[in-house]
């Protein structure tokens, strides 16, 4: 029997509905972005987020199933993420996934938005020669983590950051350098111009751990601006003042891509690991995957395309897949787990 999975991802600012099949195959994948919404607060603002997600589920759902050519009577099941994420916006989608599937009698799979991160792998079109152990880099605007991934649905977290995610640190500085939220694409684009030893910016190593930590690196970008604007605050317009907003972007970004770079390569040798798999929103940096590829050696790097990467419901659907197979069917008190670690 083929298995179709329905999934449904509104952990954040996305609203994300896909159907997959066999776990490998998108019949769809949409997204509606908020991103344009939240702009004027320069981040993600929560109640706005869970109220979208109200006003467009059942319609991102509708065209997901249209784009599909199926109907809810072809699923097998829906899967839906579970956490971790904003918890107004979790029960959104939660809520949605336990109608469809009370309505149809489908299974109900609650699942975590990091193991989809992984499971974007096997939706790319290098998914047939994936071999275990596998390092996964999960970087996004909400998480940094490093995982190993012994086999499907074994995982064992090595480390992850102890302050702000590798997204939200460039988030923040394209904040302090006046760029437009989401900072992190548009530091990158300011860095192809810049010297990336302009500054010589902090690299956290946290010694004999796997973990990170960016919020120095912020502070000391933020010490750098001061420097030549002392009255520089959040929000305020610095299109006026003359930042060397190209040096600062590429110096930032060289120290964050070092510091990911050297351990997760160090980890995957450590690790004996087959491949390294970068995956979320900042894997869409091409310096980051240029400079993994460039420091990995013989080992296999895989980042799966921009669309699988940031957030999606086909990553969803596709880590639903091997729960599914596996026998989880989760109750109608499924709830929440806005802070769910993967172990
Ligand atoms: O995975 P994602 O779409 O959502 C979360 O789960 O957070 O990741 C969004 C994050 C944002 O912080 C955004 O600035 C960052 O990914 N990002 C980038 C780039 N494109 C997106 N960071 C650095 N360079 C990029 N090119
Ligand atoms: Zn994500």
């Amino acid at each position: 029997m083929t298995v179709r999975i329905l999934g449904i991802e509104t952990s954040c600012d996305e609203t994300a509905a896909a159907v997959v099949e066999q776990g490998v195959m998108i019949l769809s994948n949409v997204v509606a972005s908020q991103s344009d919404l939240h702009a004027q607060y320069g981040g993600v603002f929560p109640e706005m987020a869970s109220r979208s997600h109200i006003e467009t589920i059942h319609s991102v759902i509708a065209s997901a199933l249209a784009q599909a050519h199926v109907s809810l009577d072809d699923l097998t099941a829906v899967a839906v993420t579970r956490g971790p994420g904003l918890a107004g916006s979790l029960l959104v989608g939660l809520n949605m996934a336990k109608g469809l599937a009370l309505a149809r009698g489908l299974p109900l799979i609650g699942i975590n938005h990091l193991e989809g991160h992984i499971y974007s792998l096997w939706l790319s079109d290098v998914a047939h020669e994936v071999e275990f152990p596998l390092l996964a880099l999960i970087v996004s605007g909400g998480h940094t983590e490093l995982i190993l991934v012994k086999r499907h649905l074994q995982y064992q977290r090595l480390g992850g950051t102890v302050d702000d995610a590798a997204g939200e640190a460039f988030d923040k500085v394209g904040r302090l350098l006046g760029l437009p939220y989401p900072g992190g694409p548009r530091v990158e684009e300011a860095a192809r111009g810049g010297n990336p030893e302009a500054f010589d910016f902090p690299r956290a190593w946290m010694d004999d751990s796997w973990d990170f930590s960016f919020s120095g690196l912020k502070t000391a970008v933020m010490r750098a601006v001061k420097q030549r604007f002392p009255e520089w605050d959040t929000g305020r317009d610095t299109t006026s003042v003359d930042l060397p907003v190209a040096d600062l972007a590429a110096s930032f970004q060289a120290a964050i891509i070092e510091v990911l770079t050297e351990k997760s390569v160090q980890a995957a040798e450590k690790h004996k690991v087959k491949a390294v798999l970068i995956s979320g929103g900042v894997s869409a940096n091409q310096a980051l995957c240029t400079a993994i590829s460039g420091r990995a050696g013989d080992m296999a790097v895989y980042y799966p395309p921009k669309q699988l990467c940031t957030d999606n419901a086909a990553m969803i659907a596709a880590a639903g897949y091997q729960h599914y197979q596996a026998g989880q069917r989760d109750g109608w008190d499924l709830d929440a787990r806005p802070t769910w670690p993967l172990l």
